[in-house]
């Protein structure tokens, strides 16, 4: 094995080295050894790929569907997410010129930040958020200015940025809107987004607007902030948490055709294409009359099970903000039990093999809070209450 040439190690990228290592992946790797843990740590749905959209997949297989597809993915699939983002959230876009397909949702903030950012640019992200947008804006050369929504329920306040557009002015480049939210399960109402969409229209400020838990909103229909700000909107989304299409690898960029075409450079520069039978699985997920029902027939599921785990925890003493949407519930821990939410998640892993991730790896506002997935089954959400509620009791009776 090779060791790296001493010298090389002293002038590698310096970017990567202002970036940490994935918090929660590093909590995973520490709980996942100890014997009978349950895990409710994962942001992955636990369904199946729906069969008719696997069944895609295989036939462009077996047809030989194995050349280069256009950049910005197949036009197929590009028309089917057009039809998608008209019929479910009333949202405009040419196939041709506006929708790029990526690898994943992940890349579609990847591309979207390096697409936009130059070097010290600043980057709004409300907190807690999903932690991927602050390795991607440090490594695109950005800076992220975060700004915690703890006191207003998770949900960032008009005058709050408002007070960051004035502090910072127009060193500011984009913002991260990401509703229904990871960690946090809330979702936005029209009005909170619209009152949001009055400010920034009054400013140059690009929205990356990353509305992958969209299909998973369980009271008001989803509104996507494009719908007041079209021309300064890059509106994320894709099949991984809709369709259970994690490890398909599909996700997609739609926005205006400028914005769009610096997009797809990156997209193209960074990966070519996306793969083509995941990219035909999902234009059947998106484009069908089964395919859209499917995700309506999964959030149902996840209803249920988000029902279940309120009221459970509720009982226990736990503050949980409204779960609107996605498949997280984030939990203030009681204030008789130990607040500081990596301590009890490490304690509540090794005394009742039970493992959430700590409210902190969120970012500000996370703090004595927990997150839990429930992208899991009925029988392990219940198993999951039965250790929790023990080691709640065991706690209480010290
Ligand atoms: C808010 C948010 N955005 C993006 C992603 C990434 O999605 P994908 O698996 O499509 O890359 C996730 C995955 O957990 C997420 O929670």
């Amino acid at each position: 094995m090779p060791d790296t040439k001493p010298a090389i190690l002293d002038h590698l990228n310096q970017r990567l080295n202002l970036v940490k290592p994935s918090a929660i992946r590093a909590f995973d790797n520490e709980v996942s050894p100890i014997p009978g843990i349950l895990k409710l740590t994962l942001g992955e749905p636990d369904f199946d790929v729906p069969e008719h959209a696997k069944q895609a997949a295989v036939a462009a297989i077996e047809a030989n569907d194995s050349h280069y597809s256009a950049s910005n993915g197949k036009i197929e699939l590009r028309r089917a997410i057009a039809g998608f983002l008209a019929d479910r959230y009333g949202l405009h876009y040419q196939p041709e010129s506006e929708i790029v397909v990526t690898t994943g949702a992940t890349e579609a903030i990847y591309d979207s930040l390096t697409a936009l950012l130059n070097p010290g640019d600043k980057v709004l992200i409300p907190t807690p958020a999903f932690p991927l947008y602050t390795p991607v804006t440090v490594m695109a050369g950005g800076e992220p200015i975060y700004l915690n929504t703890e006191e207003n329920g998770f949900v960032l306040r008009p005058e709050q940025l408002q007070a960051a557009i004035d502090q910072y002015g127009d060193e500011i480049k984009a913002i991260v809107l990401n509703y229904p939210s990871n960690p946090t399960g809330v979702v936005y109402s029209e009005d909170e987004i619209k009152a949001l969409a009055d400010i920034l229209k009054q400013t140059d400020i690009v929205v990356i607007s990353d509305e992958i838990y969209a299909e998973l909103s369980y009271g008001d229909a989803h509104t996507s902030i494009a719908k007041f700000l079209p021309d300064q909107t890059l509106v994320l989304n894709g099949v991984s948490k809709s369709h259970a299409m994690t490890g398909y690898r599909i996700g997609f960029v739609a926005g205006p055709a400028e914005l769009i075409k610096r997009v797809g450079m990156v997209h193209q520069f960074a990966t070519t294409t996306a793969s083509n039978p995941a990219m035909v699985a999902a234009t059947e997920a998106l484009s069908t009359v089964q395919g859209k029902q499917d995700s309506l027939d999964m959030r149902e599921a996840y209803r249920e099970r988000r029902d279940y785990l309120y009221k459970e925890l509720s009982d226990l003493g736990f503050e949980i903000p409204k779960p609107d949407g996605a498949f997280y519930i984030f939990a203030k821990i009681p204030a008789d039990l130990d607040q500081d939410d990596l301590a009890f998640s490490r304690d509540l892993a090794k005394q009742n093999k039970l493992a959430f991730v700590p409210g902190s790896f969120f970012g500000p506002g996370g703090e004595s809070y927990v997150r839990l997935s429930y992208a899991a089954s009925m029988d392990n959400l219940k198993e999951a209450v039965k250790r929790l509620t023990a080691y709640v009791e065991d706690q209480r009776a010290k």
